[in-house]
């Protein structure tokens, strides 16, 4: 995974972000969520995060968890559309076979949120 770069994957987390606030089903989400003046705080989150999950540089201090079990307003369903576009944009930007790591990791990533917000044992 070392020819993937620092560059790409600001370059990735940008356009992703541009689509999904376009989103007719994410954006509100985000728009509700993200004050207009803290959306670099996020990217630049997003950033360490994809560098510590793609190119291992342990960035990223945080717990995704939590912060999404803060948003009431996320669905389930709404993971289906997030991984679509995630995974659209990584083909944008990377060749198949590296789109396709960025794509697994996404989903499962996914996978383990949904479970966490969704399926708590009572
Ligand atoms: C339905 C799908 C999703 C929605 C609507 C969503 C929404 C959000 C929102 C609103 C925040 C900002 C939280 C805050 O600062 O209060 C956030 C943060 C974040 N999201 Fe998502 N998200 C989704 C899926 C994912 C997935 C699949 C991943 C990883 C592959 C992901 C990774 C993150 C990370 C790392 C943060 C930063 C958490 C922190 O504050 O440390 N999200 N997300």
């Amino acid at each position: 995974m070392s020819d993937i770069s620092e560059a790409e994957i600001v370059q990735l987390v940008d356009a992703f972000y541009t689509k999904v606030r376009r989103d007719r089903v994410l954006g509100p989400v985000f728009e509700r969520a993200i004050a207009p003046d803290s959306w670099p705080v996020h990217l630049a989150k997003m950033y360490d995060f994809w560098s510590s999950v793609m190119l291992t540089t342990g960035r990223y201090k945080g717990n995704p968890l939590a912060a999404h079990a803060r948003h009431k307003t996320i669905e389930a369903p709404m993971f289906a559309r997030w991984l679509a576009l995630f995974g659209q944009t990584a083909d944008e930007i990377f060749p198949p076979e590296i789109a396709e790591i960025f794509r697994l990791k996404s989903e499962r990533i996914a996978e383990s949120l949904t479970l966490g917000l969704f399926f708590r044992p009572v």
